[in-house]
């Protein structure tokens, strides 16, 4: 069974896409044959620039292998290494709606966000389809916002499959990530990039702490009994926290006499404790690009191999390539 996902590079990872995503898909690398890719061209449709764009990249690599994806049981590579996918695409095009695309709910909320109305934004769901269907994939792991684009996706192959042959593309299944955990940004909205209120997993300490300090609560006093259940500090404590630590908190916001303060540096302890040993192992990488360099063109060569051979079947049924004699 192969399990897919990919992970768009578009600034640095925060506690939001760890407890997200980023933690489920590393729990699923077991899988006999697991990808997992930083999509770098889907980051070309908003991030214009290049060195950040590296960056980022980097960042990814060196974020994911940190917080335990293992290239020996998972391949992880760049979108971009694999060039094949971009060929799908186009012959995904080929038959895919216009009515489709302008369906896509993600589209309509990135342009009413004021990204610019591009090509590229359009097609964006054929692109990921192209990174599903180039490699057989059965299960791809995604948020529930991502679900409209497995469904596209699974749409185009069907498409495609009637036009060219039943067998051609392979139909995969979504597998949506566990909503559970909605996590709150320090202004106490859900915790994304375009708020402007992420955590980053890998923040350093004294900007981390700054940032956890920042987090907006009510202003009761000291002295006042608090409410754990709607305090995002309380949430963020138990990302991290044993049931027990949690029941102990939760215990001394309902006594009062304490402030959330208090609590904050019980979420920063916490959190440098949970991400200790990531934080060692990015450290070790960070130290040795050439092994992280290696892991990503190893991933590609494999990636590579299985995309040639998907993309073979596919001209083949479309009529391109070489006159047979
Ligand atoms: P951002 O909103 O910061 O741009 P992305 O949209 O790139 O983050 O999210 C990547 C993944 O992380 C998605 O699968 C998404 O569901 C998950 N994710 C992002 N923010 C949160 C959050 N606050 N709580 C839970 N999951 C999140
Ligand atoms: N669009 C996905 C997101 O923003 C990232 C992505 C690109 C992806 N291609 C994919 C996810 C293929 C799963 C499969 O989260």
């Amino acid at each position: 069974m192969r399990v897919l996902s990919g992970i768009q590079p578009t600034g640095r990872f925060h506690w939001g896409n760890y407890f997200g995503a980023i933690q489920q898909y590393i729990a699923l690398q077991g899988n006999e044959q697991s990808f997992y890719f930083i999509a770098d061209l889907h980051a070309l449709t908003t991030v214009r620039e290049p060195l950040a764009l590296r960056e980022y990249v980097w960042d990814a690599a060196l974020d994911l292998l940190a917080l335990g994806l293992d290239p020996s049981q998972a391949t992880l590579f760049r979108q971009s290494d694999v060039p094949e996918v971009t060929e799908l695409m186009w012959l995904l095009m080929t038959v895919t709606q216009f009515s489709l695309l302008e369906k896509c709910t993600s589209y309509k909320d990135k342009v009413a966000k004021g990204i610019s109305a591009d090509a590229g934004l359009f097609t964006y769901p054929v692109l990921m389809a192209a990174d599903i269907l180039l490699y057989d994939s059965d299960v791809v792991p995604v948020g529930a916002d991502q679900i409209q684009h497995l469904e596209v996706t699974r749409d185009i192959a069907q498409r495609f499959n009637h036009t060219y042959g039943a067998e051609c593309l392979h139909l995969p299944t979504a597998r949506v990530l566990k909503e559970g955990a909605k996590v709150p940004g320090t202004d106490g909205e859900k915790m994304s990039k375009s708020y402007g209120n992420t955590i980053e997993i890998f923040e350093a300490e004294k900007p981390l702490r700054k940032k956890i300090m920042s987090i907006k609560t009510d202003s009761l006093p000291l002295e006042a009994v608090k409410d754990p259940d709607s305090c995002s500090v309380f949430a963020l404590y138990q990302l991290f926290a044993s049931p027990e630590q949690q029941a102990i908190l939760a215990a001394r916001y309902r006594a009062g006499g304490m402030g959330y303060g208090e609590a904050k540096q019980a979420v920063f302890d916490a959190s440098m404790a949970y991400f200790q040993r990531a934080r060692e192992k990015r450290a070790e990488l960070v130290a040795n690009p050439t092994y992280v360099e290696g892991v990503l063109q190893a991933g590609a060569i494999k990636a590579r191999a299985k995309g040639k051979e998907v993309l073979k079947r596919v001209r083949q049924a479309c009529g391109l390539g070489a006159h047979a004699g």
